[in-house]
């Protein structure tokens, strides 16, 4: 992962680039079912309403894509982007919004779509932003849920697989922006 200004955790990725020691979590087949599951339950739940998918960069692109080709309703898509920065690898805790989306939520079904869930930290400040700007309803649906590194309370309403405290890259996750492109997804042995 890359969060924001980070130091130790961009060592951890070269030493790990070298030696490529990764073990497969999710295979892609287990993964196409769960997000043709997630789609069902989504389309659902927004029947005509008018919804918005709003993915997280950069990680969700690869998530967004192809749970909205599974979705069985119209809906209208944006990103934004946030960063954290700090001198760790752990989040400073200071989130900052740093790529906006273009439209107005105000009054929208908004479906907030975002790779992993890890600290909690992204997802509280970004739902804390856009709670401000008056939408219909604003729920969270993200692909992968490490709930055991939590540093703020946070529930996402859609979870596609809740997994352990490894770093895991593939299926738009990455280490030091390597990986994003691997249909699976692995855990870095370290
Ligand atoms: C990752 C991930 C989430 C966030 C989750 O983003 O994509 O957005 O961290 O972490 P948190 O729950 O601890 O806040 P990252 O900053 O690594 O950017 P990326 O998606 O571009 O890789």
């Amino acid at each position: 992962m890359t969060r924001g200004y980070i130091s130790a955790s961009f060592i951890f990725c070269m030493d790990i680039q070298a030696s490529q020691n990764k073990e497969i979590l999710i295979r892609r087949q287990a993964i196409e079912q769960r997000i043709h599951e997630l789609a069902q339950e989504i389309s659902r739940d927004y029947v005509g309403s008018a919804l918005l998918l709003v993915g997280v960069l950069k990680g969700a692109f690869v998530f967004l894509a192809d749970l909205i080709r599974q979705m069985t309703i119209p809906c209208e898509v944006d990103f934004v982007r946030l960063a954290s920065y700090g001198a760790h690898t752990e989040s400073s805790g200071n989130v900052m919004l740093i790529k906006d989306i273009e439209g107005s939520i105000e009054n929208k079904d908004v479906l907030i779509v975002e790779d992993i869930l890890d600290t909690g930290l992204t997802m509280t400040k970004l739902v804390e932003i856009f709670s401000q700007r008056k939408p219909m309803s604003l729920k969270v649906c993200t692909f992968l849920d490490k709930q055991g590194r939590r540093r703020v309370p946070f529930e996402a309403d859609y979870v596609g697989f809740t997994i352990g405290n490894s770093f895991v890259v593939g299926y738009g996750l990455d280490c030091n922006e390597q990986d994003r492109s691997l249909p699976d997804v692995y855990i870095i042995k370290q």
